[in-house]
C-alpha cells in the first residue's frame, strides 16, 4: 500500500498540475481502502489502460499481489482518483 501511495503521489507531482491532493486510509466492511485524489487535469482513459503505463501497471500488480484491487479514474479538468482495496487481516 505504501508503494502504491508513493507512485500515486509521484504521478500527481509529475503529471497532474493539481492544487490539492487528498489521501485517505480507512477500514470498511473488512477491507482497507487507500484513496488518492487530486484536482488536476485528470488522467485520460487511454492512459489508464495504456501499454506504456508501467507505473500504473506496477500499482495494479502490487494490489493484485496482496489479493486486492486497484481502480484509476480521471475526468478532464476534474482530477484523478486512485483507489486500492485489500481485505484486512483477522
Ligand atoms: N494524477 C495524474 N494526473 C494526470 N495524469 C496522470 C496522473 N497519473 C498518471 N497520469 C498519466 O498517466 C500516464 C501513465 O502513468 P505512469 O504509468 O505512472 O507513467 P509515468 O509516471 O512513468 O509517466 C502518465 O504519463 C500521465 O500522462
Ligand atoms: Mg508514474
Amino acid at each position: 500500500m505504501f508503494r502504491v501511495l508513493q507512485e500515486a503521489l509521484t504521478n500527481v507531482a509529475r503529471h497532474a498540475e493539481a492544487k490539492r491532493v487528498r489521501v485517505g486510509l480507512r477500514e470498511e466492511a473488512g477491507r482497507v481502502l487507500l484513496e488518492i485524489s487530486d484536482d488536476g487535469k485528470g488522467i485520460m482513459p487511454d492512459q489508464v489502460g495504456g501499454a506504456k503505463s508501467l507505473g500504473l501497471l506496477g500499482m495494479k500488480e502490487r494490489a493484485a499481489a496482496v489479493g486486492g484491487s486497484l481502480e484509476i479514474a480521471g475526468a478532464p479538468g476534474k482530477g484523478t482518483r486512485v483507489v486500492m482495496k485489500v481485505m484486512s487481516e483477522g
